[in-house]
């Protein structure tokens, strides 16, 4: 790579971490002091929220954003911050449930004791369940068009019930022990992560007053990543050890879910990410260069070591 290739790398992972820091400082100051009663609960919201995540999903809301409206004004960033920030509580929420010991029974989330084994698993349950409602107060905050607020809530609402996030859990759990065909496999994987990938994608493109053409083709990419998002969990699932993770490695072989990795061997599976990654970037050509921030998440979503 040329001296010019190197410097745009570095110029996007440094855009990145910029964001990461961007939504956590939001999220500090969003969410509730651990001071405050219920003290418990309030602690275990901040626990899980403000965890060593990749922030995959806010950094989602922003490039989608970016690539439709290059320079938002002060409003735009504070709106984009809270769909960031209601993104990344919804998707907390869903770790805290899915470690829990009647779904994956997972003891380590981000490095660290997962909330049911921090907090007890009772407060873990009102953890997820007021970190809800609080991602759709976020986003009713948003200082946009009312209409505007209307699409976010709907599009968010939609993601992460029972035909989104809350339904491809429940067809994962229930497909523990079977073999799942490459379709039922790319539903299952679709509602379980990609829609909440899809949906923050989606928020930003609201937020900026996107048109339909933009928004479309935000789908077709993030529908595409989404997908290749789940394969590699799934792969480094079987390839990777617990430390790099930062959650318990080896898990899906021996709970016997159905994965990208059973159906494809692994090398199946990081062939499958590949062609995936192509075709979200192919999705987005139009964006031009205003699209650069979202091929560097795709990137990143499909190179990742954990
Ligand atoms: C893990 O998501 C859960 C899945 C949907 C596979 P991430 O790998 O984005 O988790 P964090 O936010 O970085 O911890
Ligand atoms: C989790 O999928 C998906 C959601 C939390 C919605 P996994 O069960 O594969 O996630 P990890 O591997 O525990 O992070
Ligand atoms: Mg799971
Ligand atoms: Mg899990
Ligand atoms: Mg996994």
């Amino acid at each position: 790579m040329n001296a010019n290739g190197q410097g745009d790398r570095a110029r996007l992972d440094q855009w990145m971490a910029q964001r990461v820091l961007q939504v956590e400082e939001a999220l500090q100051s969003l969410l509730v002091g651990s001071e405050v009663e219920p003290v418990a609960l309030h602690s275990a919201i901040r626990w899980a929220a403000l965890g060593a995540g990749k922030r995959i999903r806010a950094c989602m809301v922003y490039a989608a954003a970016h690539a439709c409206h290059r320079t938002p004004d002060l409003a735009l960033q504070q709106a984009l911050n809270r769909a960031a920030c209601a993104v990344e509580l919804i998707h907390a929420y869903s770790l805290i449930h899915d470690d829990l010991p009647c779904m994956d029974d997972d003891p380590v989330r981000r490095g660290r004791p997962a909330t049911h084994v921090q907090f007890g698993e009772a407060i873990a349950l009102l953890a997820g369940d007021a970190m809800q409602p609080l991602a759709f107060e976020w986003l009713s905050e948003m200082p946009v068009a009312p209409a505007l607020v209307v699409q976010a809530v709907r599009t968010l609402a939609a993601a992460i019930g029972s035909q989104g996030m809350a339904g491809g859990q429940a067809v994962d759990l229930l497909s523990t022990g079977q073999v799942l065909d490459q379709e039922a496999l790319a539903q299952m994987h679709a509602k379980k992560t990609g829609s909440l990938l899809s949906a923050s994608a989606q928020l930003g493109a609201i937020v900026v007053g996107a048109s339909s053409q933009q928004r479309a083709a935000l789908r077709a990419y993030s529908e595409a990543i989404g997908l290749a998002f789940q394969v590699v969990d799934d792969v480094l699932d079987a390839t990777a050890d617990s430390a790099q993770l930062g959650k318990t490695a080896g898990k899906d072989a021996q709970a016997e879910k159905a994965t990208y990795v059973g159906l494809l061997g692994v090398d199946g599976a990081k062939s499958l990410a590949q062609d995936l990654h192509r075709s979200a970037n192919d999705a987005i050509v139009t964006f031009g260069r205003h699209g650069e921030y979202l091929r560097a998440l795709a990137d990143f979503i499909v190179q990742r070591s954990y």
